[in-house]
């Protein structure tokens, strides 16, 4: 409508707010503003990609101590990607918090097997990173704070799928650490009000996913050795199954989480569909060798999403099948990733042993 239609319609009648009418027509549509705290990391980068496509202004915030360059150049030619390089547990300027709706807080430490040896690295990162992250959203204001927390909090649970109320069983660093902070998101919801939902993601996987040096992740380790022309190390008898989780399938849920009217609640993001190693060699392909079964990991992680079903109305769209078909489709991405041998891989996990060997469950 122009400004003259208007004042023939009568909706205004003087010219100051002709002008301020005319002003509003030439600003482009105000976009909602999203955080994204880990944005150069793998989920965080395709939250931003996603919140991008939906039209939103995007507020990316990472360390870079895991975070990719790729991951925030691609974005560089979007004028509503920002990005802030900026350690999120030490004290930092929280003004680019400020009027965004929504806040996805990704970042964190989030290798397993290094955790057994720098729990206080992690509790820096995963635990104090998380309050200074809430104070924030506290002061900023905010509409809601998504935190990615972890199945790992479930250890090596009771019963299968795994309901959001088994029991807490934190078996290394990482797991207690994204736990504990679980913690404070929810009491800050109960003490402050502050609004809040918490996701906890199972094994999720797909591009861009860590090709850092740690030893961890199957699917960095598996494609490295294909690329490498190694054999692919098999865990145990690879019967285990793991509920693996694609990416886009993750971050949807992120957001559908953010834009529902659902907050305080924590709730699995999973297939509920857990898939075995063996069979993801097989998909892989190639030859395959045996390397010992790791203490502190359970046969099986399998989600109970009928909460996530319920109350977001979200479940997964990406078969197994097609997420690795996809990853492999972009295989060269791992070509930096240490190509693993039995004997780098024991060396990698000696601290893991001497520390979760023999333990009952904790
Ligand atoms: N990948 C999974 O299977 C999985 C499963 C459950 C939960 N999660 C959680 O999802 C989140 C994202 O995981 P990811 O796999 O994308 O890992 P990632 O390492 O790719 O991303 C995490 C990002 O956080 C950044 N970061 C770390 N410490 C920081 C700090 N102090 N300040 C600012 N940025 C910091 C890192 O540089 C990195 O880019 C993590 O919180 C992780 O615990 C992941």
């Amino acid at each position: 409508m122009t400004a003259n239609r208007a004042i023939k319609q009568g909706l205004f009648n003087d010219a100051a707010a002709t002008e301020n009418f005319n002003k509003a027509l030439q600003t482009p549509c105000m976009r909602m503003k999203a955080v994204v705290t880990g944005g150069a990391g793998f989920i965080g980068s395709h939250m931003a990609e996603l919140l991008l496509e939906k039209g939103y202004e995007v507020v990316a915030i990472d360390d870079m101590s895991n975070g990719q360059q790729a991951n925030v150049d691609m974005f560089k030619d979007n004028p509503n990607y920002t990005f802030h390089k900026i350690d999120l547990s030490k004290d930092f300027d929280d003004s680019m918090f400020k009027d965004a709706a929504y806040v996805f807080h990704f970042a964190a430490l989030a290798d397993i097997v290094p955790s057994v040896e720098q729990p206080l690295k992690y509790h820096n990162a995963n635990v104090t990173a998380t309050i200074k992250v809430l104070e924030a959203c506290r002061r900023q204001n905010i509409k809601k704070l998504v935190y990615t927390a972890s199945s790992t909090c479930y250890g090596i649970p009771d019963s299968y799928p795994t309901p959001e109320t088994a029991e807490i069983k934190p078996q290394y660093p990482y797991a207690l650490t994204k736990y504990l902070a679980e913690l404070y998101v929810m009491f800050w919801h109960r003490l402050y009000k502050l609004p809040v939902i918490s996701l906890r993601y199972f094994n999720v996987y797909g591009t861009r996913a860590r090709t850092n040096d740690n030893y961890g992740a199957v699917f960095k380790v598996f494609l490295s050795q294909k690329l490498h022309g190694l054999p692919l190390t098999i865990v145990g008898d690879g019967t285990q199954t793991r509920d693996f989780t694609y990416v886009k399938d993750a971050v949807e849920a992120a957001l559908t989480a953010a834009e529902s009217d659902v907050v305080g609640e924590i709730i699995n993001i999973g297939t509920g569909n857990p898939q075995s190693v063996n069979y993801l060699a097989k998909l892989i392909g190639g030859k395959t060798i045996s390397i010992p079964k790791r203490p502190g990991e359970p046969d099986s992680t399998h989600a109970d999403i009928t909460k996530a079903r319920k109350l977001l109305k979200w479940a997964p769209k990406t078969t197994f099948e097609e997420g690795v078909r996809i990853m492999l489709e972009d295989i060269d991405y791992w070509k930096t990733s240490p190509a693993w041998d039995k004997e780098s891989i024991a060396k990698a996990t000696e601290k893991w042993f001497k520390y979760l060997a023999d333990k009952k469950v904790l």
